[in-house]
């Protein structure tokens, strides 16, 4: 199957998605010319799962490699832990300059990925996403980062990989309710760019949610080509392109925020309620119909989701909102839906619509 390219003039990269290619890391890694000393950065639930497959396969291709592995938790992304990872690489390196292989779902890629940006001024990047919500999402494009205490993602930097390698067979250990966080970045692909995209994930939810048909490796490849689309228009996130990729992010990291990162709600949760809240937002200022909000709230119902962050006061929720990178100069920005397909950036939403959406998905 084809490559799905990102591309970048110079930093053009490649996205290969296929079922076991995991095996084929080190061949795909020695025609990149980045050298032959990898530092592999996981946590223990892969490393059981999988390292064995990656260390044989950089083995094979004379790549020697070191193994660091951080805690399993959003937490990871922390300064303390990039702290505490960057001294062991630089014990390890000797002197020699590595690459980086970020080996896991969107919290590795992350700090992986911030790592490499500062390390040495920016060693190379291999990003060998293992969750659904990083082969649609996470590992392309070039978002790294680190969470703060205040809000997630404050400590970052663009920083493109020079290759990504979607293995979709390492997907079949990945727990459900993984599953169902991939389906909420999915969902979102289709809300911000295409009717016909939601209307197949309507007819294909139960067998996506078993992940199981030839659907799979479709849905991962339309996924990485819209995400790789809005990427080469917009990379920096400068010219409002890229911001559509945000929709419900900006509720869902309060949500995030403002539950200290303990994963009470993760990622695709936070998304999927963030998703609901834009939605209503959108209706409250009759950017969309009430059918239109029903067909979102349905599907990603059928998609397993909670449509509430009920654990949190509303209060809590807009407080940790006013820290969004989206929010500039007092000025707030939503990436509201204008219909299934579409969707705008809408500055200066009036402080009460947004608290009573809050007060809807806390209620
Ligand atoms: P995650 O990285 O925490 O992984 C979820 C869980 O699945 C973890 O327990 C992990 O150990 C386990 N796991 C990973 N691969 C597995 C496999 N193949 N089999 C079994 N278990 C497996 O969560 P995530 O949803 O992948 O990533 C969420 C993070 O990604 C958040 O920090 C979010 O901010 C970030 N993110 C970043 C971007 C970006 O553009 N940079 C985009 C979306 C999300
Ligand atoms: N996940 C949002 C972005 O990559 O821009």
């Amino acid at each position: 199957m084809r490559d799905i390219k990102v591309r970048l003039g110079k930093r053009t990269y490649c996205i290969k998605i296929g079922s076991s290619i995991l095996s084929k890391t080190g061949k795909y890694i020695l025609r990149l010319s980045i050298g032959q000393n990898a530092i592999i950065i996981t946590n223990s639930k892969i490393k059981r799962l999988y390292g064995s497959i990656l260390e044989k396969s950089l083995a094979k291709s004379g790549i020697s490699y070191s193994l660091f592995t951080v805690p399993d938790s959003e937490s990871s992304k922390s300064y303390t832990v990039m702290d505490d990872l960057i001294g062991k690489i630089a014990m390890a390196d000797k002197g020699k300059k590595p690459f980086i292989i970020a080996f896991g779902g969107g919290v590795i890629g992350d700090l992986a990925g911030f790592v490499a940006a500062v390390y040495r001024r920016g060693v190379p990047l291999v990003q060998i996403p293992t969750t659904l919500v990083a082969q649609v999402d996470s590992a392309i494009g070039g978002k790294v980062a680190i969470d703060l205490p205040v809000a997630k993602n404050l400590m970052g930097a663009f920083y493109q990989p020079k290759i990504v390698i979607a293995d979709t067979s390492l997907l079949k250990t990945l727990p459900a309710r993984e599953i169902k966080c991939g389906l909420s970045e999915i969902i979102k692909y289709s809300i911000i760019s295409s009717r016909g995209f939601f209307g197949f994930l309507s007819k294909k939810i139960t067998s996506l949610k078993r992940m199981r048909g030839k659907e799979v490796k479709y849905v991962i490849r339309k996924c990485c080509s819209i995400k790789a689309g809005v990427v080469n228009a917009d990379e920096k996130d400068t010219k409002g392109i890229r911001m559509i990729l945000n929709y419900g992010h900006t509720i869902g990291h309060a949500i995030e925020a403002a539950s200290g990162y303990k994963g009470s709600y993760n990622h695709g949760e936070a998304v999927a309620i963030g998703m609901l809240a834009a939605a209503s937002i959108s209706r409250k200022i009759n950017m969309i119909s009430e059918k239109e909000v029903g067909e979102i709230r349905k599907l990603l119902s059928r998609a397993g989701l909670p449509a509430k962050a009920r654990r949190f006061k509303s209060s809590k929720i807009f407080e940790s909102l006013s820290h969004d990178k989206k929010f500039t100069q007092g000025i707030n920005r939503f990436v509201l839906p204008v219909r299934i397909g579409k969707v705008r950036v809408v500055k200066n939403i009036p402080k009460d619509i947004i608290m009573d959406a809050i007060k809807e998905i806390t209620a």
